[in-house]
């Protein structure tokens, strides 16, 4: 059975295992190098504890999200990260946990929500869009993979206000879910 938990310290090892398990092509498309134990290690020590969840199937990580809170005058705005183990993927897990995180992130006082997406990374476009993102921005040549080739991003987002408002009579994960029909 899977779990969702908040991102303790004692999950380390298991996550940085499943970064490590990643395939190159989609570390490419990481920001951070989260292969390197400090990095990961930085995320349970510091004080940004409690905005990262995994899902568990035992002690095995089979996918990561965090909302990550921008700062100053734009820390009404979190940042959402996600990645799911390529075994994984295709069940319904990332959209599940994508919500989770959501949720997690309006409760906690985020109005605004984006996500830094690679222009080729047509699942994820397709699994935010689903959830109520839209096209904010398109950056051209704003990365350089691991090749070093420049590649676009887009920045899709997600403007909560009307979600939090809707929350008192549907509550707010039925409020985040797409619309039916
Ligand atoms: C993007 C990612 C998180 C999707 O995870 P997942 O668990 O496979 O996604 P789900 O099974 O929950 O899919 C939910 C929806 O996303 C879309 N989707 C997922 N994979 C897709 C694919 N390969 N092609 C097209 N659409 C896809 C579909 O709309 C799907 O809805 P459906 O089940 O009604 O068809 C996963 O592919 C991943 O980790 N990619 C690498 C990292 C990344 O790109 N992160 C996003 C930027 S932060």
């Amino acid at each position: 059975m899977t779990t969702v938990v908040p991102l303790q310290s004692e999950h380390t090892d298991a996550v940085l295992q499943f970064f490590r398990e990643l395939p190159q092509g989609d570390l490419t498309f990481i920001k951070e190098d989260v292969t390197e134990a400090d990095v990961v290690r930085a995320w349970t020590s510091g004080s940004d504890r409690g905005d990262r969840w995994i899902a568990l199937d035992g002690e095995q990580v089979l996918a990561y999200a965090a909302v990550l809170r921008l700062p100053g005058w734009s820390d009404h705005v979190g940042e959402v990260r996600l990645v799911v183990a390529p075994a994984a993927r295709g069940s319904g897990l990332g959209r599940d946990l994508a919500r989770h995180a959501l949720v997690r992130a309006v409760e906690a006082g985020v109005t605004k929500l984006v996500v830094e997406v690679v222009a080729e990374q047509g699942s994820a476009l397709a699994l935010f869009t689903a959830l109520g993102f839209s096209g904010e921005a398109l950056l051209r040549d704003q990365i350089r993979d691991r090749d070093g080739r420049l590649r676009d991003l887009m920045v899709l987002a997600h403007h909560v206000g009307d979600v939090a408002t809707a929350m008192d009579t549907v509550g707010l994960p039925e409020a985040l879910s797409p619309p039916l029909g």
